[in-house]
């Protein structure tokens, strides 16, 4: 701007030596009142419609007039050491993109993206950062992406994401970091959308299982790289994210801290655990109770320094915590215990603990949990999942009743009968029942777990002119016998030579 106004200033002295006050008045105009519309692409940096590259032209100070109307500016690979608050003098309305990587940022003042409030990524990787303050980010409400990747972070101050309400992805891998920024997740106004947090490459010793174990979006944390001391908390937590495939651990399982040298490592859990199968099972109590829950695939007695943590929908519990005021407490062999269960208490309950094994697709470390109050849908206080089952049972046999009926009427309709041909062809014509094991009778046998009745053969000369009538009795028998006696007089009747003629 102060290149554009030294123009103008040269240019009213032209106008003035021609003594056209009126011209004059109106370049001033001009120069004063458009600056923006005028402004082109400045003379280090290329363009593109909406596009301003000033990449690699070793800028230690910024261009000022640049386009207004940008909506991506790159100016990586240049030598800025700094972005002081006034390093544009005037917002960027349209700024999406903001590319300052590979450059010599190790100070960024106060307000100094003030001037981009609609920024969505923004890219501050391979810097000379080393601590984040809490001004540094003012402002980017917007930002859904933040690249701060090969810097020299040491140190994130309290408060530093406070206002990146949008911000989703962010990138901290090949810093200094020795503590897990946990404050990212817990400030009030931060990030609470962050679904990516990439912590490769730094100094971590340790992670907050608990406090991870609780996040809503622990499937995007990547942690290789680092130099993590490898417990049997590390380790139940490692396990329960590879169980749960996520991307973090199945794309770096090399990498993955525990993992490659697990036989080293620390010793868990008992030999006889490895056996166990993990199936899901559920859990049914009434709300008030106590019970005990069982953690899956553990065996009864844990080995010493064993951490077991149960998540469940509401809190995680670790068996080393000793809360005597808690309703959910985990004893010292794992099993959960429930104390005056809620119907809230309904969920899945994921029992994270080191088991030293790998898990098969089909198992599963989680369980179901359900509280509510039973009594009320039964008859007579028997438990509504008993009568349930008896509508189950009773619903499976009519259906396959149904099915049968079906089937014996497209059998008698769709085959030619050969009765018609060749007398006493019919013998032999198989009919597939509703089965019930509990019943042998006489005419019947059992092939593949179904019963198959064999018809007599009729009479030579009877019901020969009219076949589909006694097709439509037997349907009609068939039909009622199943309905009225639930299949069991359906081989008497059949052969009951008075139903048949
Ligand atoms: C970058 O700036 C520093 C001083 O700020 C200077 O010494 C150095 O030569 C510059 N590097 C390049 C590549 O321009
Ligand atoms: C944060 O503040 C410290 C001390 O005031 C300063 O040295 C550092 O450069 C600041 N960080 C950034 C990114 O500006
Ligand atoms: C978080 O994400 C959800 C769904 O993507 C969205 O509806 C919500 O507005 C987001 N919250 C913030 C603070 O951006
Ligand atoms: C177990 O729970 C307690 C209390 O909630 C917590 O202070 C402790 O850090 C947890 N242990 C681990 C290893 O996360
Ligand atoms: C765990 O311990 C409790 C109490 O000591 C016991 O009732 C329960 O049966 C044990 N669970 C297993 C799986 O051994
Ligand atoms: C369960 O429902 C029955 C019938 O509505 C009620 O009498 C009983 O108090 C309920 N029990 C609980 C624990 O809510």
């Amino acid at each position: 701007m102060r290149s554009t106004a030294s123009q103008c200033l040269s240019g009213t002295d032209i106008g003035g030596s021609h003594s056209n006050p009126a011209s004059a008045a109106l370049l001033l105009l001009l120069c004063l009142g458009f600056p923006s519309s005028v402004a082109s692409c400045p003379p280090p940096c290329i363009c593109a419609s909406d596009i301003v590259s000033c990449s690699g032209r070793s800028l230690s100070m910024l261009p000022f007039d640049l386009p207004r109307y940008a909506t991506r500016l790159d100016l990586s690979h240049n030598n800025l050491s700094a972005l002081p608050p006034d390093w544009v003098p005037r917002p960027f309305e349209r700024l999406a993109t903001l590319v300052l990587s590979r450059n010599s940022l190790s100070r960024i003042e106060v307000n100094a993206f003030a001037v981009t409030p609609h920024l969505l990524h923004l890219d501050l990787s391979s810097n000379q950062l080393a601590v984040l303050n809490l001004s540094t980010f003012t402002g980017l409400k917007e930002l859904e992406e933040l690249l701060l990747f090969d810097n020299q972070i040491v140190q994130i101050n309290p408060g530093t994401f406070r206002d990146l309400h949008s911000l989703q992805k962010l990138y901290l891998s090949g810093n200094r970091l020795a503590t897990f920024p946990l404050g990212i997740y817990w400030e009030p106004g931060g990030p609470h959308n962050l679904t990516f947090l990439d912590l490769s490459h730094n100094r971590l010793s340790e992670v907050p299982v608990q406090s991870l174990l609780s996040l809503p979006h622990q499937d995007g944390i990547y942690l290789q790289e680092n130099p993590l001391v490898c417990d049997c908390a590390l380790l139940a937590l490692l396990e329960f994210w590879m169980w749960k495939q996520y991307h973090p651990v199945m794309d770096f399982k090399g990498e993955t801290p525990c993992r490659s040298d697990s036989r080293q490592g620390p010793v868990c859990s008992q030999q006889g655990a490895l056996d166990m199968p993990l199936v899901t099972k559920t859990y049914q109590e009434e709300p008030g109770k106590t019970f005990r829950v069982p953690c899956p695939g553990l065996a009864s007695s844990t080995q010493e320094g064993q951490m077991v943590f149960w998540v469940t929908p509401r809190f995680v519990v670790n068996s080393s915590t000793n809360d005597p005021d808690s309703r959910l407490r985990v004893l010292p062999n794992g099993t959960l215990e429930i104390q005056g269960a809620l119907v809230e208490d309904t969920g899945t309950y994921g029992c994270v603990a080191a088991r030293q094994r790998l898990y098969e697709s089909y198992e599963s470390v989680e369980v179901t949990v359900v509280v509510g109050n039973f009594s009320t849908a039964s008859t007579g206080g028997s438990p509504h999942r008993s009568s349930a089952e008896h509508f189950n049972t009773a619903f499976t046999t009519l259906a396959s009743c149904v099915i049968s009926i079906i089937l014996v009427l497209l059998y008698l309709y769709l085959t030619p009968c050969r009765c018609r041909e060749r007398s006493g062809g019919c013998g032999g014509r198989a009919i597939v029942l509703c089965s019930d094991p509990r019943e042998v009778e006489s005419g019947q046998r059992r092939s593949n777990g179904k019963r198959v009745a064999f018809l007599e053969p009729q009479a030579e000369g009877s019901d020969i002119g009219s076949p589909k009538t006694p097709a439509m009795n037997l349907g009609h028998v068939i039909t009622e016998g199943i309905l009225k006696n639930g299949s069991r007089k359906v081989g008497q009747t059949l052969t009951d030579p008075v139903h048949m003629a």
